[in-house]
């Protein structure tokens, strides 16, 4: 058997090496980013996950930014991007250009899998006329399509391609079968099998959009409880006692990352084309869309105090990618915090350890120097160490805590003008 992975990125890259090291398949990766390959072949890790760093020196994987490695492949395994565009109208165009590529080694007998997040249409709808068109043969007799969307939480220290369960549902049930025993050879958990590809496809799309709308819930309670001056972590921490029925999601200054601000629009759109409104998820959406311009209303406010503008004041924007201790920016809200600062003339100073070629300051001590106001936009390790005696020595007089990450009262207690999102 000889397996292919079509984009070696956060989910392709260690799935390919997670099949390489766990199973005797022979393993190929495609992807179109030269630079990408050449890391992969000097076993340099292109991606932020430990365990594909491991893995990548116990094995050797066979990878190239030509498809014709792609040729006599028993599963084709696509794991590319799916993004969304300006106006935030999904974006399927890297899925059908992989669509065209496999379509171009195809041949009877194979399987063709799709772990890239999709909206419940899009393999009956997209991918199987696709394959159709181009090879004559037709799907769930000659060839089958399958979705196993993949769940992988980059940077997390315990869930990772081995473990995380999956859904699996294609053409066929007997083929469901048989590609739901090719990830029990790799993945030790469930790998529960689906009776067909469209519910498949929305599962995943709701995991996320179900995230995506909790933290708007979060997002929409903490400017009401500004407002009514009551600390939501208080409250958030309050109800989590309760054994059942609740799960805590926090408020925050922006919904980052290359899934959950994603995910919903592509069910949103493809709802909308057979005539239904998501006013729930558009709604939501709204909500996580505003936080980075909410938080630029909470320092405009807290400058206001000091009868500054935001015009030509030292503010410094600590962390730049959308998650802590991870070096992504893919939708990152800090991205957009920036962009209001500089259109509004901030004198602005930039620290994230990850981006040294995207900061103007090379430290956090120097970056506390500089600022007179800080916002902080992702809750890397580093910046959470921070208190009022740091803040007192370097003369920092407003903390905007973008993450709710700092002890607000010992902040608060030493003089220095601290607000968090909804405390
Ligand atoms: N990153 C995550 O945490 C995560 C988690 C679960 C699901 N997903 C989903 O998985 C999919 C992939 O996400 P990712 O984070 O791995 O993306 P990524 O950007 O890290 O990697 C995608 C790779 O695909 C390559 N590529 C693009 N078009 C290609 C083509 N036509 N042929 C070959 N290679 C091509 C790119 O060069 C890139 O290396 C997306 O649908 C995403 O929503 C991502």
């Amino acid at each position: 058997m000889k397996v292919g992975v079509i984009g070696l990125g956060y989910v392709g890259l260690p799935l390919a090496a997670a099949i390489q090291k766990k199973t005797d398949y022979q393993v190929v990766g495609f992807d179109l980013s030269e630079k990408k390959i050449e890391k992969i072949k000097n076993r340099i890790c292109p991606i932020d996950d430990h365990q594909c760093e491991q893995d990548l020196k116990e094995i050797t994987l066979q990878v190239s930014a030509s498809d014709e490695i792609l040729a006599g492949c028993d599963i084709f395994i696509i794991c590319v991007p799916t993004p969304v565009l300006d106006d935030y109208t999904p974006d399927l165009q890297p899925v059908k250009n992989a669509v065209s590529t496999v379509a171009k080694h195809l041949q009877k007998g194979n399987y063709v899998v799709i772990e890239s997040t999709i909206n419940p249409g899009v393999c009956d709808e997209v991918v199987i006329p696709m394959l159709e068109e181009a090879t004559h043969l037709i799907a769930g007799r000659d060839f089958d399509v399958a979705h196993c969307p993949e769940r992988i939480n980059p940077g997390d220290p315990h869930w990772n391609v081995y473990n995380i369960p999956r859904n699996i549902g294609s053409t066929r049930p007997e083929s469901t079968r048989f590609l739901a025993d090719f990830y029990r050879r790799f993945v030790d958990a469930e790998i529960n099998e689906m009776p067909d590809l469209k519910s498949t496809e929305a599962t995943k799309i709701i995991e996320n959009t179900f995230r995506d709308i909790n933290i708007a819930f979060s997002n929409e309670l903490a400017k009401s409880f500004d407002v009514l001056g009551i600390d939501i972590l208080t409250v958030i921490k309050g109800a989590s006692n309760k054994p059942f029925a609740f799960m805590p999601h926090y408020p925050g200054c922006g919904v980052g990352g290359h899934c959950i601000p994603v995910d919903p629009y592509y069910l949103i759109e493809r709802a909308s084309k057979s005539g239904f409104d998501h006013k729930f998820l558009k709604i939501a959406r709204e909500i996580n869309n505003s936080m980075p311009a909410y938080t630029i209303e909470l320092l405009a406010n807290a400058l206001n105090e000091y009868a500054k503008p935001i015009k030509s004041t030292p503010i410094g924007l600590l962390g730049l990618s959308y998650k802590a201790n991870v070096g992504d920016l893919r939708e990152s809200p800090a991205l957009k915090i920036m962009q209001i600062l500089q259109q509004k003339g901030a004198d602005l100073i930039v620290f994230d350890p990850y981006f040294p070629e995207m900061s103007n300051a090379s430290s956090l001590e120097e970056i506390l120097e500089k600022s007179f106001a800080i916002i902080i936009a992702t809750d890397h390790s580093a910046f959470r160490t921070i208190n009022s005696e740091l803040l007192a020595k370097h003369n920092v007089k407003i903390v905007i805590d973008g993450k709710n990450c700092l002890n607000k009262e010992e902040i608060r207690a030493s003089g220095i003008y601290y607000k968090g999102i909804g405390r």
